[in-house]
Protein backbone atom coordinates (compact mmCIF):
# COMPACT_ATOMS: atom_id res chain seq x y z
CA UNK A 1 0.00 0.00 0.00
CA UNK A 2 1.49 3.16 -0.72
CA UNK A 3 2.45 5.34 2.40
CA UNK A 4 0.20 8.40 3.35
CA UNK A 5 1.98 10.96 5.45
CA UNK A 6 -0.28 11.75 8.01
CA UNK A 7 0.31 15.75 7.06
CA UNK A 8 0.23 17.03 3.47
CA UNK A 9 -0.93 20.74 2.56
CA UNK A 10 -4.12 21.84 2.72
CA UNK A 11 -6.26 21.77 -0.49
CA UNK A 12 -5.29 24.24 -2.54
CA UNK A 13 -2.12 24.85 -1.00
CA UNK A 14 1.33 23.66 -2.71
CA UNK A 15 4.99 22.93 -2.07
CA UNK A 16 6.85 24.07 -4.95
CA UNK A 17 9.70 22.27 -4.80
CA UNK A 18 13.58 23.06 -6.41
CA UNK A 19 13.73 23.26 -9.95
CA UNK A 20 10.23 24.57 -10.01
CA UNK A 21 11.57 26.97 -7.11
CA UNK A 22 14.26 29.03 -9.10
CA UNK A 23 11.76 29.09 -11.97
CA UNK A 24 9.39 31.05 -9.71
CA UNK A 25 12.50 33.19 -8.36
CA UNK A 26 13.59 33.82 -12.29
CA UNK A 27 10.15 34.36 -13.15
CA UNK A 28 9.71 37.48 -10.50
CA UNK A 29 13.18 38.77 -11.52
CA UNK A 30 11.85 39.22 -15.30
CA UNK A 31 8.98 40.80 -14.02
CA UNK A 32 11.11 42.98 -11.81
CA UNK A 33 13.82 43.87 -14.40
CA UNK A 34 10.02 45.04 -16.99
CA UNK A 35 9.04 47.04 -14.36
CA UNK A 36 11.77 48.88 -12.95
CA UNK A 37 12.67 49.67 -16.38
CA UNK A 38 10.20 52.12 -16.65
CA UNK A 39 10.47 53.53 -13.49
CA UNK A 40 8.51 51.19 -10.90
CA UNK A 41 9.77 50.47 -7.19
CA UNK A 42 8.83 47.63 -5.49
CA UNK A 43 6.07 47.61 -2.33
CA UNK A 44 6.60 44.46 -0.17
CA UNK A 45 3.38 44.75 2.35
CA UNK A 46 2.14 42.53 4.84
CA UNK A 47 0.11 39.56 4.57
CA UNK A 48 -2.44 40.81 7.18
CA UNK A 49 -4.78 43.71 6.93
CA UNK A 50 -7.42 44.83 8.83
CA UNK A 51 -10.91 43.07 6.43
CA UNK A 52 -11.94 46.59 6.10
CA UNK A 53 -8.85 47.57 3.32
CA UNK A 54 -10.58 44.15 1.24
CA UNK A 55 -14.42 44.67 1.74
CA UNK A 56 -13.47 47.91 -0.58
CA UNK A 57 -13.00 45.28 -3.29
CA UNK A 58 -16.70 45.29 -3.57
CA UNK A 59 -19.44 44.04 -1.15
CA UNK A 60 -21.19 42.34 -4.27
CA UNK A 61 -17.76 40.76 -5.03
CA UNK A 62 -17.49 36.80 -4.12
CA UNK A 63 -13.64 38.13 -3.66
CA UNK A 64 -15.14 39.49 -0.23
CA UNK A 65 -18.00 37.46 0.47
CA UNK A 66 -17.06 33.77 -0.05
CA UNK A 67 -13.36 33.68 -0.64
CA UNK A 68 -11.79 35.47 2.13
CA UNK A 69 -9.80 33.65 5.14
CA UNK A 70 -10.61 36.40 7.69
CA UNK A 71 -10.29 35.95 11.39
CA UNK A 72 -10.26 37.95 14.91
CA UNK A 73 -6.72 37.82 15.93
CA UNK A 74 -5.43 37.44 20.19
CA UNK A 75 -6.17 41.77 20.02
CA UNK A 76 -9.61 41.62 18.93
CA UNK A 77 -8.92 42.82 15.32
CA UNK A 78 -10.99 41.33 12.35
CA UNK A 79 -7.74 40.93 10.14
CA UNK A 80 -8.15 38.96 6.62
CA UNK A 81 -5.04 37.04 4.57
CA UNK A 82 -5.22 39.27 1.55
CA UNK A 83 -7.08 38.05 -1.21
CA UNK A 84 -5.09 40.71 -3.78
CA UNK A 85 -2.73 43.80 -3.70
CA UNK A 86 -4.78 46.61 -5.25
CA UNK A 87 -6.00 47.52 -1.89
CA UNK A 88 -3.35 47.19 0.28
CA UNK A 89 -1.20 49.37 -2.52
CA UNK A 90 -4.14 51.85 -1.91
CA UNK A 91 -4.11 51.60 2.03
CA UNK A 92 -0.17 52.09 1.83
CA UNK A 93 -0.74 55.18 -0.15
CA UNK A 94 -3.15 56.92 2.25
CA UNK A 95 -0.77 55.96 4.69
CA UNK A 96 2.55 56.72 3.58
CA UNK A 97 0.96 59.28 0.87
CA UNK A 98 4.08 59.40 -1.30
CA UNK A 99 4.71 61.71 -4.07
CA UNK A 100 2.66 60.68 -7.18
CA UNK A 101 2.65 59.14 -9.52
CA UNK A 102 3.19 56.74 -7.69
CA UNK A 103 4.27 53.82 -10.20
CA UNK A 104 5.40 50.55 -7.79
CA UNK A 105 4.98 46.59 -8.82
CA UNK A 106 4.64 43.80 -6.10
CA UNK A 107 5.24 40.18 -5.77
CA UNK A 108 3.56 37.76 -3.45
CA UNK A 109 1.45 34.91 -2.59
CA UNK A 110 -2.82 35.51 -1.75
CA UNK A 111 -5.33 33.87 -0.81
CA UNK A 112 -8.74 33.27 -1.58
CA UNK A 113 -11.39 30.35 -0.69
CA UNK A 114 -11.93 28.59 -3.77
CA UNK A 115 -12.57 25.49 -4.84
CA UNK A 116 -9.21 24.21 -6.23
CA UNK A 117 -8.46 22.78 -9.88
CA UNK A 118 -5.38 23.30 -12.23
CA UNK A 119 -5.02 26.67 -11.95
CA UNK A 120 -7.20 27.82 -9.27
CA UNK A 121 -5.47 27.63 -5.60
CA UNK A 122 -6.43 28.70 -2.36
CA UNK A 123 -2.86 29.92 -2.32
CA UNK A 124 -1.30 31.63 -5.42
CA UNK A 125 0.99 34.08 -6.04
CA UNK A 126 0.52 37.54 -8.29
CA UNK A 127 3.18 39.89 -9.62
CA UNK A 128 1.42 42.74 -10.61
CA UNK A 129 2.19 46.97 -11.26
CA UNK A 130 -0.14 49.85 -9.74
CA UNK A 131 -0.02 53.79 -10.56
CA UNK A 132 -1.44 55.88 -8.84
CA UNK A 133 -2.01 59.66 -9.02
CA UNK A 134 -2.30 59.98 -12.65
CA UNK A 135 -5.50 59.44 -15.13
CA UNK A 136 -4.00 60.11 -18.51
CA UNK A 137 -4.99 57.32 -20.60
CA UNK A 138 -1.59 57.17 -21.88
CA UNK A 139 -0.69 55.82 -18.61
CA UNK A 140 -3.01 52.71 -18.97
CA UNK A 141 -1.18 52.64 -22.44
CA UNK A 142 2.13 51.80 -20.54
CA UNK A 143 0.78 49.51 -18.12
CA UNK A 144 -0.89 47.51 -20.34
CA UNK A 145 2.40 47.43 -22.40
CA UNK A 146 4.27 46.31 -19.42
CA UNK A 147 2.23 43.17 -19.13
CA UNK A 148 3.05 42.78 -22.41
CA UNK A 149 6.44 43.06 -22.33
CA UNK A 150 6.73 40.66 -20.01
CA UNK A 151 4.61 37.68 -21.46
CA UNK A 152 7.03 38.35 -24.39
CA UNK A 153 9.85 38.20 -22.33
CA UNK A 154 8.49 34.80 -20.84
CA UNK A 155 8.55 33.93 -24.70
CA UNK A 156 4.80 33.62 -24.77
CA UNK A 157 3.29 33.71 -27.78
CA UNK A 158 -0.80 32.22 -27.62
CA UNK A 159 -1.51 35.66 -24.88
CA UNK A 160 -4.56 37.47 -25.91
CA UNK A 161 -5.00 40.79 -24.76
CA UNK A 162 -9.18 41.89 -24.38
CA UNK A 163 -10.06 45.71 -23.76
CA UNK A 164 -13.12 46.89 -22.51
CA UNK A 165 -13.88 50.35 -20.53
CA UNK A 166 -16.64 50.66 -17.98
CA UNK A 167 -16.71 54.12 -18.06
CA UNK A 168 -17.47 57.02 -15.61
CA UNK A 169 -19.07 55.94 -12.31
CA UNK A 170 -22.72 57.43 -13.70
CA UNK A 171 -22.37 55.75 -17.18
CA UNK A 172 -21.24 52.31 -15.13
CA UNK A 173 -24.35 52.78 -12.90
CA UNK A 174 -26.90 53.80 -15.85
CA UNK A 175 -25.43 50.24 -17.61
CA UNK A 176 -25.82 48.10 -14.57
CA UNK A 177 -29.39 49.52 -14.07
CA UNK A 178 -30.35 48.78 -17.92
CA UNK A 179 -28.61 44.79 -17.52
CA UNK A 180 -30.99 44.40 -14.04
CA UNK A 181 -34.20 45.60 -16.42
CA UNK A 182 -33.37 43.44 -19.19
CA UNK A 183 -32.13 40.47 -17.51
CA UNK A 184 -35.36 40.63 -15.43
CA UNK A 185 -37.46 40.80 -18.28
CA UNK A 186 -35.68 37.39 -19.64
CA UNK A 187 -35.38 35.47 -16.08
CA UNK A 188 -37.09 32.53 -17.64
CA UNK A 189 -34.09 31.82 -19.70
CA UNK A 190 -31.35 32.67 -17.40
CA UNK A 191 -29.93 29.95 -14.77
CA UNK A 192 -30.75 29.57 -11.08
CA UNK A 193 -26.94 30.37 -10.84
CA UNK A 194 -27.42 33.45 -12.59
CA UNK A 195 -30.47 34.45 -11.00
CA UNK A 196 -28.38 34.93 -8.01
CA UNK A 197 -25.86 36.62 -9.37
CA UNK A 198 -28.65 38.75 -10.70
CA UNK A 199 -29.69 40.03 -7.07
CA UNK A 200 -26.26 40.78 -5.82
CA UNK A 201 -24.89 42.04 -8.83
CA UNK A 202 -25.85 42.33 -12.16
CA UNK A 203 -22.89 42.84 -14.19
CA UNK A 204 -21.67 39.56 -12.93
CA UNK A 205 -24.40 37.75 -15.25
CA UNK A 206 -21.91 38.49 -18.02
CA UNK A 207 -19.25 36.47 -16.80
CA UNK A 208 -21.36 32.94 -16.63
CA UNK A 209 -20.15 30.59 -18.97
CA UNK A 210 -23.28 28.44 -18.77
CA UNK A 211 -24.48 27.07 -22.32
CA UNK A 212 -27.66 27.96 -20.51
CA UNK A 213 -26.92 31.63 -20.70
CA UNK A 214 -25.29 32.35 -23.30
CA UNK A 215 -27.54 33.94 -25.44
CA UNK A 216 -29.71 36.40 -23.20
CA UNK A 217 -25.97 37.39 -22.30
CA UNK A 218 -25.05 37.71 -25.69
CA UNK A 219 -28.29 39.75 -26.66
CA UNK A 220 -27.52 42.11 -23.67
CA UNK A 221 -27.18 45.87 -23.92
CA UNK A 222 -23.78 46.78 -24.10
CA UNK A 223 -21.86 49.22 -22.20
CA UNK A 224 -20.81 51.20 -25.05
CA UNK A 225 -24.07 52.63 -25.43
CA UNK A 226 -23.77 54.50 -22.35
CA UNK A 227 -20.16 56.09 -22.05
CA UNK A 228 -20.09 59.98 -21.35
CA UNK A 229 -18.04 61.72 -23.71
CA UNK A 230 -15.15 61.86 -21.41
CA UNK A 231 -15.54 58.01 -20.70
CA UNK A 232 -15.35 57.79 -24.42
CA UNK A 233 -12.70 59.83 -25.51
CA UNK A 234 -10.44 58.38 -22.82
CA UNK A 235 -11.09 54.65 -24.01
CA UNK A 236 -10.73 55.91 -27.64
CA UNK A 237 -7.25 57.04 -26.37
CA UNK A 238 -6.26 53.88 -24.95
CA UNK A 239 -7.13 52.03 -28.29
CA UNK A 240 -4.92 54.79 -30.35
CA UNK A 241 -2.01 54.25 -28.13
CA UNK A 242 -2.33 50.92 -28.10
CA UNK A 243 -2.37 50.59 -31.79
CA UNK A 244 0.55 53.27 -32.25
CA UNK A 245 2.43 50.42 -30.19
CA UNK A 246 1.47 47.22 -32.38
CA UNK A 247 -0.05 45.53 -29.29
CA UNK A 248 -3.08 43.80 -30.77
CA UNK A 249 -6.13 43.63 -28.24
CA UNK A 250 -9.76 42.76 -28.91
CA UNK A 251 -12.77 44.68 -27.85
CA UNK A 252 -14.84 42.38 -25.18
CA UNK A 253 -17.62 44.35 -24.44
CA UNK A 254 -18.55 41.71 -22.14
CA UNK A 255 -15.50 42.28 -19.61
CA UNK A 256 -16.78 43.39 -16.16
CA UNK A 257 -14.21 41.53 -14.60
CA UNK A 258 -14.58 39.69 -10.48
CA UNK A 259 -14.17 43.30 -8.76
CA UNK A 260 -16.08 46.18 -7.95
CA UNK A 261 -13.51 48.73 -7.94
CA UNK A 262 -12.82 49.16 -11.98
CA UNK A 263 -13.96 52.12 -13.63
CA UNK A 264 -13.07 53.58 -17.49
CA UNK A 265 -10.54 50.61 -19.11
CA UNK A 266 -10.63 47.23 -17.81
CA UNK A 267 -8.50 44.24 -19.47
CA UNK A 268 -7.38 40.86 -19.30
CA UNK A 269 -4.43 39.01 -20.54
CA UNK A 270 -5.93 35.06 -21.56
CA UNK A 271 -3.71 32.16 -22.49
CA UNK A 272 -4.00 30.10 -25.49
CA UNK A 273 -3.88 26.75 -23.44
CA UNK A 274 -5.89 26.52 -20.10
CA UNK A 275 -9.67 25.52 -19.56
CA UNK A 276 -11.40 28.81 -19.97
CA UNK A 277 -12.52 28.96 -16.73
CA UNK A 278 -8.45 29.58 -15.35
CA UNK A 279 -7.23 31.44 -18.38
CA UNK A 280 -7.25 34.61 -17.38
CA UNK A 281 -3.52 34.72 -16.69
CA UNK A 282 -3.71 38.26 -15.21
CA UNK A 283 -5.67 41.24 -15.59
CA UNK A 284 -6.92 45.02 -14.08
CA UNK A 285 -7.71 48.68 -15.17
CA UNK A 286 -8.60 51.93 -13.90
CA UNK A 287 -9.90 51.75 -9.99
CA UNK A 288 -10.19 55.85 -9.74
CA UNK A 289 -12.39 55.86 -6.43
CA UNK A 290 -10.64 53.21 -4.56
CA UNK A 291 -8.16 55.64 -2.53
CA UNK A 292 -10.96 57.77 -1.86
CA UNK A 293 -13.09 54.80 -0.40
CA UNK A 294 -10.17 54.03 2.00
CA UNK A 295 -10.30 57.82 3.09
CA UNK A 296 -7.78 59.04 1.19
CA UNK A 297 -7.64 61.93 -1.59
CA UNK A 298 -9.54 61.63 -4.48
CA UNK A 299 -6.79 59.74 -6.94
CA UNK A 300 -6.69 58.00 -10.21
CA UNK A 301 -5.17 54.08 -10.36
CA UNK A 302 -4.30 52.08 -12.56
CA UNK A 303 -2.54 48.48 -12.63
CA UNK A 304 -3.00 44.89 -13.11
CA UNK A 305 -1.93 41.59 -11.29
CA UNK A 306 -0.81 38.36 -13.47
CA UNK A 307 -1.36 35.03 -11.62
CA UNK A 308 2.37 33.50 -12.18
CA UNK A 309 1.19 29.85 -11.49
CA UNK A 310 -1.32 30.18 -14.20
CA UNK A 311 1.53 31.91 -16.68
CA UNK A 312 3.72 29.16 -15.48
CA UNK A 313 1.24 26.46 -16.66
CA UNK A 314 0.41 28.52 -19.87
CA UNK A 315 4.48 28.27 -20.21
CA UNK A 316 4.49 24.94 -20.05
CA UNK A 317 1.86 24.44 -22.18
CA UNK A 318 3.61 26.35 -25.08
CA UNK A 319 7.13 25.20 -24.10
CA UNK A 320 8.59 28.16 -22.84
CA UNK A 321 10.92 29.54 -19.66
CA UNK A 322 10.85 26.05 -18.39
CA UNK A 323 12.60 25.04 -15.44
CA UNK A 324 16.10 24.11 -15.10
CA UNK A 325 17.55 21.84 -12.21
CA UNK A 326 20.26 24.97 -10.64
CA UNK A 327 23.76 22.78 -11.54
CA UNK A 328 26.76 23.53 -9.63
CA UNK A 329 30.26 23.76 -11.93
CA UNK A 330 32.18 21.53 -9.27
CA UNK A 331 31.47 18.25 -7.38
CA UNK A 332 34.23 17.47 -5.73
CA UNK A 333 34.56 13.37 -4.79
CA UNK A 334 36.65 12.79 -1.88
CA UNK A 335 36.59 9.01 -0.79
CA UNK A 336 39.88 10.18 2.10
CA UNK A 337 37.15 10.88 5.01
CA UNK A 338 35.68 14.41 3.81
CA UNK A 339 38.06 17.08 5.19
CA UNK A 340 39.81 17.77 1.54
CA UNK A 341 35.95 18.19 -0.04
CA UNK A 342 35.55 20.61 2.90
CA UNK A 343 38.72 22.67 2.15
CA UNK A 344 38.07 22.68 -1.55
CA UNK A 345 34.65 23.26 -1.42
CA UNK A 346 34.76 26.14 0.52
CA UNK A 347 37.95 27.44 -1.90
CA UNK A 348 35.58 27.26 -5.02
CA UNK A 349 32.36 28.84 -3.22
CA UNK A 350 35.41 32.17 -2.11
CA UNK A 351 36.08 32.18 -5.79
CA UNK A 352 32.20 32.77 -7.13
CA UNK A 353 32.73 29.20 -8.57
CA UNK A 354 29.35 26.74 -7.58
CA UNK A 355 30.48 23.63 -5.94
CA UNK A 356 28.89 20.65 -4.16
CA UNK A 357 30.41 17.89 -2.39
CA UNK A 358 29.09 13.96 -0.80
CA UNK A 359 29.22 13.38 2.89
CA UNK A 360 29.26 10.33 5.14
CA UNK A 361 32.30 9.12 3.53
CA UNK A 362 30.49 7.17 0.86
CA UNK A 363 32.04 4.97 -1.62
CA UNK A 364 33.78 6.44 -5.09
CA UNK A 365 30.87 5.02 -7.02
CA UNK A 366 28.12 6.60 -4.75
CA UNK A 367 29.84 9.90 -4.99
CA UNK A 368 30.46 9.69 -8.42
CA UNK A 369 27.08 9.12 -9.36
CA UNK A 370 25.94 11.69 -7.20
CA UNK A 371 28.87 14.21 -8.95
CA UNK A 372 26.29 13.34 -12.37
CA UNK A 373 23.20 14.02 -10.84
CA UNK A 374 24.73 17.13 -9.47
CA UNK A 375 25.08 18.54 -13.01
CA UNK A 376 28.50 19.70 -12.58
CA UNK A 377 30.91 20.50 -15.46
CA UNK A 378 33.55 18.83 -13.48
CA UNK A 379 34.05 16.41 -10.79
CA UNK A 380 37.14 17.29 -8.61
CA UNK A 381 38.31 14.02 -7.01
CA UNK A 382 40.94 12.57 -4.41
CA UNK A 383 41.92 9.37 -3.26
CA UNK A 384 44.26 8.20 -0.98
CA UNK A 385 46.67 8.43 -3.91
CA UNK A 386 46.11 11.79 -4.43
CA UNK A 387 45.79 13.13 -1.29
CA UNK A 388 49.68 11.72 -0.68
CA UNK A 389 50.85 13.09 -3.76
CA UNK A 390 49.53 16.23 -2.84
CA UNK A 391 47.65 16.52 -6.38
CA UNK A 392 43.75 15.98 -7.56
CA UNK A 393 42.31 14.44 -10.19
CA UNK A 394 39.78 16.89 -12.65
CA UNK A 395 37.40 14.77 -14.64
CA UNK A 396 35.12 17.08 -16.89
CA UNK A 397 31.48 14.90 -16.33
CA UNK A 398 29.77 17.42 -19.47
CA UNK A 399 32.23 16.93 -22.68
CA UNK A 400 30.49 19.02 -24.13
CA UNK A 401 30.42 21.93 -21.78
CA UNK A 402 33.98 21.26 -20.95
CA UNK A 403 36.75 23.56 -21.59
CA UNK A 404 40.90 23.42 -21.01
CA UNK A 405 42.18 26.26 -18.78
CA UNK A 406 43.34 27.70 -22.33
CA UNK A 407 39.82 27.92 -22.99
CA UNK A 408 40.38 25.03 -25.97
CA UNK A 409 37.25 22.52 -25.50
CA UNK A 410 37.86 19.39 -23.49
CA UNK A 411 37.97 16.71 -25.21
CA UNK A 412 37.02 14.67 -22.41
CA UNK A 413 40.15 13.14 -20.91
CA UNK A 414 40.85 13.39 -16.92
CA UNK A 415 44.01 15.68 -15.87
CA UNK A 416 45.71 15.46 -12.80
CA UNK A 417 46.76 18.59 -11.44
CA UNK A 418 48.76 19.50 -7.95
CA UNK A 419 46.81 21.28 -5.39
CA UNK A 420 48.60 24.55 -5.31
CA UNK A 421 47.26 24.85 -8.90
CA UNK A 422 43.71 23.35 -8.56
CA UNK A 423 41.85 26.23 -8.03
CA UNK A 424 43.74 28.30 -10.47
CA UNK A 425 43.17 25.21 -13.11
CA UNK A 426 39.29 25.38 -12.34
CA UNK A 427 39.29 28.87 -12.49
CA UNK A 428 40.14 29.29 -15.90
CA UNK A 429 38.49 26.08 -17.18
CA UNK A 430 35.29 27.65 -15.70
CA UNK A 431 35.61 31.28 -16.69
P1 LIG B 1 -7.80 39.21 -10.43
O1 LIG B 1 -8.36 39.11 -11.81
O2 LIG B 1 -8.68 38.84 -9.30
O3 LIG B 1 -7.31 40.70 -10.30
O4 LIG B 1 -6.50 38.35 -10.32
C1 LIG B 1 -5.44 38.53 -11.24
C2 LIG B 1 -4.88 37.18 -11.66
O5 LIG B 1 -4.54 36.41 -10.51
C3 LIG B 1 -5.87 36.30 -12.40
O6 LIG B 1 -5.96 36.65 -13.76
C4 LIG B 1 -5.26 34.93 -12.21
O7 LIG B 1 -4.20 34.69 -13.12
C5 LIG B 1 -4.68 35.03 -10.82
N1 LIG B 1 -5.60 34.36 -9.89
C6 LIG B 1 -6.70 34.86 -9.31
N2 LIG B 1 -7.27 33.94 -8.51
C7 LIG B 1 -6.50 32.82 -8.60
C8 LIG B 1 -6.54 31.52 -8.00
N3 LIG B 1 -7.46 31.18 -7.14
N4 LIG B 1 -5.57 30.63 -8.33
C9 LIG B 1 -4.58 30.97 -9.21
N5 LIG B 1 -4.49 32.18 -9.78
C10 LIG B 1 -5.43 33.10 -9.49
C11 LIG B 1 -6.74 41.21 -9.17
O8 LIG B 1 -6.30 40.56 -8.27
C12 LIG B 1 -6.57 42.72 -9.23
N6 LIG B 1 -5.93 43.14 -7.96
C13 LIG B 1 -5.76 43.12 -10.43
C14 LIG B 1 -5.54 44.59 -10.52
C15 LIG B 1 -4.41 45.24 -10.19
N7 LIG B 1 -6.40 45.49 -10.92
C16 LIG B 1 -5.86 46.68 -10.86
N8 LIG B 1 -4.66 46.54 -10.39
Amino acid sequence: MAFVPEFQTSPGMRDILPPESARWRRFVQVFAHVSEGAGYGQVISPLLEDLGVFQRIGDATDVVTKEMYDFVDKGGRHIALRPELTASICRAFVQHRPITPWKIWYTGSQFRYEKPQRGRYRQFDQVGIEVLGADDPYLDVEVIALGWEFFVALGLQKVTLLLNSLGEPPDRAAYVLALKCYFEANLDTLSDESKVTLQKNPLRVLDSKRAQDAAVVAAAPTIAEFYSPGAAEHFAAVQSGLTELGIPFTLDTKLVRGLDYYRHTTFEFTGGTLESAQNALGGGGRYDGLVESLGGPATAGVGFALGLDRTLIACDDEGVFGAHPADVAVFVVDTTGGLQALQITTALRALGIAADRAFENRSMKSQMKAADRSGATYAVIIGSNELEAGTAVVRPLRAERALNPDGSPSDGTQSTISRTDLLDYLQKAIS
